[in-house]
């Protein structure tokens, strides 16, 4: 089993972007959120099981589920919503956890964005990265990356766990609150470390 760090934080803090950066030093990456598109492709693992419960109006065309209908299933209906975790979230930890197996990476950066809220990770997850900026940052990068309104990206917020919380469960905490240039300065003396970590890990006294 690689050793697993596990990083999180709030809608557009910076989480992929800080990852990609750990990439570059050679750490390995898992990204739920990838998992998760590829589960609800065509042919994905996960379709027979959301058709059955939601039935064939939340598949598209090609065959993939089709995101806008079942945002609408789920919107403010919270027992849907559960039905749907249900199926999704133990496929993607399955998947997480097979390639965190199969990695030949020194250590594995594994992005999940509700890490803290939803917990089902504490078994793979070594060490706990938030990735941190101010809420002003978080809202403006992911109106302008997503287009979604302030509106829309506060509600997104409202559901996640509030800042403070997440810095209380930290390991490590990145700022995000420059340039990439200053993140990647601060990713470097990190990377060391999990490094170290990770062969300590591997070779227990
Ligand atoms: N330090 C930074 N300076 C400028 N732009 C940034 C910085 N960090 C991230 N961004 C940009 O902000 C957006 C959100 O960043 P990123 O996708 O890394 O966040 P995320 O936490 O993975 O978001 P999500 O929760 O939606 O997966 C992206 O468009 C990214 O390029
Ligand atoms: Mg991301």
């Amino acid at each position: 089993m690689t050793y697993c760090v596990g990083v999180t934080g709030g809608i557009g803090s910076g989480k992929s972007s800080a990852a990609a950066l750990f990439a570059e030093l050679g750490a390995g990456i898992i990204d739920t959120d990838d998992i998760a598109h590829e589960l609800t492709r065509p042919g994905g693992l996960a379709m027979p099981a959301i058709t059955a419960a939601f039935g064939t109006g939340i598949v598209a065309a090609d065959g993939s589920l089709d995101r806008a209908a079942m945002r609408k299933r789920v919107f403010n209906e919270p027992a849907q919503r559960k039905v749907l975790e249900a199926i999704l979230h133990p496929l993607i930890r399955a998947e997480a956890r097979d390639r965190a197996v199969r990695s030949t990476a020194p250590y594995v950066m594994l992005v999940v964005p509700l890490l803290l809220e939803t917990g089902g990770y504490q078994d793979l997850v070594r060490r706990v990265l938030v990735i941190d900026c101010d809420e002003s940052d978080q809202i403006r990068r992911t109106m302008q990356r997503s287009g979604l309104t302030e509106e829309a990206v506060r509600a997104i917020m409202v559901a996640q766990l509030p800042r403070q919380q997440r810095l209380d469960r930290a390991d490590d905490v990145l700022r995000n609150d420059a340039d990439i240039a200053r993140l990647r300065s601060q990713v470097a003396p990190l990377h060391d470390r999990y490094l170290k970590l990770a062969v300590a890990a591997q070779n227990p006294q």
